[in-house]
């Protein structure tokens, strides 16, 4: 039968109608404390509604969708967490992502809301949204809260990734680590557990240190890992052969990346390098679709973008580097090697 193209499949725009309802979802249950409430096993739901302040009509149809989305599973028990559910949605959990659903639902879902703006100017909302103005990380790091929740996000997705990244390349011959904007060190943690002579220093703004201290004192490689407080536009670079720079390049303007690449080149001896752990776009920029999600993101909360591989290279060629290596993981992140030749 012929195929009627005046009537073609609707189903991608009715997905995407839907998608952000599905977004929200999850992230109404882990604002709720749903996950933490059902840590231990199934409960009754006009207990549970009793617990969390919640009409029990609404919870109910909430956690009807919950089982939809596979957050929850209906046993003979009654409802209780999915394995992702407890792995990465309690929030006593180590390998968790409720910071990050959390800054998505407190912070991003208003910035986003601006998108249409951020196109027609080109860029972020921190002042529509919010009225503020100034150094991007002094939004996310408004207090004492949100500084700790963006990072604990940052962290739960480096949980995942950092490993993939630090074993993209052979870095057995590096000697010394030095994580830029390092934040909890999960890079450097995952680095010093796979290379066991590598010595690494996390360094990040002086409000994140005391946060770095507490999760990489609490890694079974504390104590090859220091941690320095620091500006790396501005302050001197600590010495080592290998720099990383994790989710920190998108963050920031081609002229601040040339000038935070250019120290770093500056500081490295010949035969060092620089691992970048970032989504690498194809070449084409028509995929991965996370990548274009997180470039659009970038654009409505930082001054920066996501780039292809050829377009890293371009930059760290523009700096002084050699040799560029990519490598696309399994993991959210991919890494990018430049050696200093
Ligand atoms: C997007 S987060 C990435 C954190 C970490 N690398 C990761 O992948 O989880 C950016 C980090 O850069 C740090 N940062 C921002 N500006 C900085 C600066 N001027 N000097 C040092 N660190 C900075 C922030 O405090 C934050 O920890």
């Amino acid at each position: 039968m012929a195929k009627d193209i005046t009537r073609p499949d609707p189903a991608v725009v009715l997905d995407l109608l839907e998608a952000f309802r599905r977004s929200k979802t999850m992230f109404a249950a882990v604002a709720l404390g749903v996950f933490d409430a059902l840590e231990n096993g199934p409960r009754p739901l006009a207990e549970l509604a009793q617990e969390l302040f919640a009409n029990s009509d609404a919870l109910e149809r909430l956690r009807d969708a919950w089982v939809g989305l596979q957050l929850l599973k209906r046993s003979e028990a009654g409802y209780e967490n999915t394995p992702a559910a407890a792995a990465y949605l309690c929030t006593s959990s180590p390998r968790r992502l409720t910071g990050y659903v959390g800054w998505s639902n407190a912070v991003m879902w208003k910035l986003w809301a601006h998108l249409e703006d951020a196109v027609r100017e080109g860029t972020h909302r921190w002042k529509q949204a919010y009225g503020w103005d100034g150094p991007i990380f002094e939004h996310f790091f408004r207090d004492e809260a949100s500084k700790r929740e963006f990072t604990m996000g940052m962290h739960g997705y480096g949980l995942i990734s950092s490993p993939h990244v630090v074993a993209a390349f052979d870095l057995g011959k590096f000697q010394r680590l030095i994580d830029l904007g390092g934040a909890t060190g999960h890079l450097a943690i995952a680095a010093c557990r796979r290379y066991l002579n590598l010595r690494a220093v996390g360094f990040d703004l002086p409000g994140v240190v005391p946060l770095a201290r507490e999760v990489i004192g609490a890694s079974p490689v504390d104590d090859r890992i220091d941690v320095e407080a620091g500006d790396f536009f501005t302050d001197p670079l600590p010495a080592g052969d290998l720099f990383a720079l994790g989710r920190i390049v998108p963050d920031w303007s081609e002229d601040k990346i040339h000038q935070l690449l250019t120290r770093i080149h500056a500081r490295l001896p010949r035969g060092g390098a620089l691992l970048i752990a970032e989504k690498l776009l194809e070449d084409d920029k028509l995929g991965p679709r996370w990548a274009q999600m997180q470039s659009l993101n970038m654009l409505t909360c930082t001054e920066g973008k996501e780039r292809t591989l050829a377009e890293y290279e371009a930059l760290l060629k523009r700096a002084g580097f050699g040799e560029v290596t990519g490598c696309r993981t399994a993991s959210p992140l991919d890494a990018v090697l430049a050696v200093k030749g």
